[in-house]
């Protein structure tokens, strides 16, 4: 278990020299300590605490009302549960857009009170200064580019971002920048394969990609989805590597069952 400040087994140089390397990054959101010991344990690259908290578990229907009181909350259970992997916390919905002071004073509080490594904001060329002084002050940022969902009401929807080349040309730009302007990696979240690969060779820094085909430089998918347990809504891009949502309804059943028909509490589970 982790102290706060100490220094993890995977950094921002193990990142890029994987990337130099050909050697696939793995990220995969964490909320909570139990969930991000096992990623610490099994080998995961780096946990996003993504601030899709506000979907899969604080049931919102959006990441808008993610608080930084929220992300500083579970931040702090998955740095608590980790000393291995490199743990990346996002940065709510107005708590970097309205001034650069905002966006520096909010990403300290999550390496200062959370214990995070590093922080994931959204945008491009728009944020560069935010990402320029965030680093200046010695934390790592991670882009995100794309289906970027803090924006879905100007997008319309959650849909594939980069289809058109004018944006798929700026999308490119943007991550330049984001990379020039201290990005120690950039998320590629629902965007074509293609452009995926274009935007990874373009850059010395990994790419993360969700939705952005197999050649970036690693990839992320939300906790919830990869294990099946949020069935509100699974994007195409997401593989369910399990079915936990059916795995539990058949564990609380059998609890169920077993409670009403006295067979659970067994003798072995009673004191004498
Ligand atoms: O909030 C989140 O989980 C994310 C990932 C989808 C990249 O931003």
């Amino acid at each position: 278990m982790s102290t706060q400040g100490e220094m993890r087994t995977v950094t921002t140089a193990v990142v890029r020299d994987m990337k130099k390397k050909g050697e696939k990054i793995t990220m995969l959101t964490a909320y909570d300590f139990s969930m991000a010991a096992v990623m610490d344990e099994i080998g995961i690259d780096m946990i996003l605490v993504g601030d899709s908290l506000g979907m899969v578990v604080l049931g919102h229907n959006s990441t808008l009302p993610v608080t930084m009181e929220d992300m500083i909350h579970h931040t702090k259970a998955v740095t608590r549960a980790t000393k291995r992997i490199m743990v990346i916390a996002d940065m709510p919905f107005m708590s970097y857009q309205a001034s650069l002071d905002d966006a520096v004073m909010n990403a300290g509080r999550l390496l200062k009170e959370a214990g995070a490594q590093g922080i994931k904001l959204e945008g491009g060329e728009e944020i560069a200064e935010k990402v320029r002084r965030i680093s200046a002050a010695g934390i790592p940022v991670m882009g995100h580019l794309g289906l970027t969902p803090q924006s879905v009401h100007q997008f319309g929807g959650y849909k594939v971002q980069g289809k058109q080349s004018d944006a798929a040309q700026k999308m490119i730009n943007d991550a330049k920048i984001l990379e020039k302007s201290g990005a120690f990696s950039v998320v590629l979240e629902c965007i074509p394969a293609e452009l995926g690969r274009e935007i990874s060779e373009s850059l010395a820094i990994p790419t993360i990609g969700i939705g952005a085909g197999p050649d970036c430089d690693g990839q992320v998918l939300v906790v919830h989805d990869m294990l099946g347990m949020y069935e509100k809504f699974t994007p195409k891009f997401v593989k369910k590597y399990a079915n936990l949502n059916s795995e539990m309804k058949n564990a609380f059943k059998g609890y169920i069952d077993e409670v009403k028909s006295g067979v659970f509490p067994g003798p072995e589970h009673s004191f004498k």
